[in-house]
């Protein structure tokens, strides 16, 4: 159920074993026991999602990292999507439950982009040699010798992001200041609500848990399609005569999509030697609505007015699929970017 970022780097420092997933989108944890009793003493690091970019799935991170601690592995959670909207509770390290690695990006927590966190372990920092090398991470350097600073600053190569970290810094005490439990809660509305009024529109496929009650262990990150519209054109409507805002395609978690989306292997091969022979027309994939703290309810009913143009086919405008980037734009509409934007 992993976002690209959380599966690519590590590819190109071991074996990357998928843990499976269930029906509805949720990670598989029997899976997981099973493949850590199958890989006992090989697995150097269990790393799993906080919250899915896609279906909104919140991960039980703490009772995670009991079954991997009991297995003797280590966790690494991605909270890039969770940290904006839970609570995070890493627990002391004597803690069976208690998370080993954290990761989260400024970004998706209202601070510019650029920075991040990583959060472990001193300890484990101390050794080995940094991710990357350059200034700033070493003690002393010879011509054919370097002798590594300690941590953090070790892992810190290169001109820090000052500005960002500042920034990020400012967003997280704005964002205790708030309070993640009325976040949260308000998240929970908003997602209740959506999920409610979407019911009502005919023709509407989410992926992953569309039940209005169940918003406890999931973020308000709903992925659907409209009968079988591309989600290009969807999300181009909704852009162009709602002006609202969305995500569309696999966002960034394809292996996550096909399974949610039930596409066969040879479906996917065949679309794959399309988008490899640069014709983007029929890119699989969903659209996704998300909340943030700052969305409303009438920018639900705004978004649910849009969509039952879109499901009636009642929509204003006409719209051209440019095939080598799988996007679809208002045959007739010319905006005047340069009027807004000009350096
Ligand atoms: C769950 C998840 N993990 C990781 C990332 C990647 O974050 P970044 O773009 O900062 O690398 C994202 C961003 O979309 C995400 O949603």
């Amino acid at each position: 159920m992993e976002h690209h970022s959380n599966d690519l780097p590590w590819r190109a420092h071991a074996r990357v074993v998928h843990i499976g997933i269930l029906d509805d989108g949720r990670l598989d944890e029997d899976d997981l026991i099973r493949l850590l009793k199958k890989y006992w003493k090989k697995v150097a690091l269990v790393a799993v999602t906080g919250a899915s970019n896609v279906t909104g799935w919140v991960n039980d991170i703490n009772h995670l990292a009991e079954i991997c601690h009991e297995y003797h592995t280590q966790i690494l959670v991605d909270a890039a999507q969770l940290a904006p909207h839970r609570k995070i509770d890493m627990r002391a390290a004597h803690d069976p439950g208690h998370i080993d690695f954290l990761v989260f990006s400024a970004h998706k927590i209202y601070a510019p982009f650029g920075s991040g966190v990583l959060i472990g372990d001193r300890e484990f920092f101390m050794h080995g040699s940094p991710d990357y090398v350059g200034g700033g991470t070493i003690k002393i350097v010879g011509l054919d010798y370097a002798h590594w600073d300690d941590p953090p600053e070790k892992e810190e190569a290169g001109t820090p992001n000052t500005i960002g970290v500042i920034a990020l810094a400012e967003s997280l005490l704005t964002i205790q200041k708030i309070g993640l439990h009325h976040i949260a809660d308000h998240e929970k509305k908003l997602t209740s609500y959506l999920l409610e009024q979407i019911h009502r529109i005919p023709g509407i496929k989410i992926y992953g848990s569309s039940d209005p009650q169940v918003v406890e262990n999931r973020l308000g990150v709903i992925a659907f399609n409209v009968q079988d519209l591309p989600h290009a054109l969807t999300a181009a409507i909704l852009n162009y005569e709602g002006g609202i805002g969305v995500r569309n395609g696999c966002f960034c978690a394809h292996p996550y999509l096909k399974a949610l989306m039930g596409i066969t292997e040879e479906e996917a091969e065949r679309l794959e030697k399309q988008i490899l022979a640069n014709d983007r027309s029929q890119l699989l994939g969903a659209v996704r609505a998300s909340f943030g703290m700052y969305n409303n309810h009438q920018e639900i009913d705004q978004f649910i007015q849009i969509l039952r143009t879109i499901a009636n086919g009642t929509y204003q405008g006409k719209y051209v699929l440019d095939r080598q980037k799988g996007e679809y734009h208002p045959r007739d509409y010319h905006p005047a970017f340069e009027k807004y934007f000009h350096l």
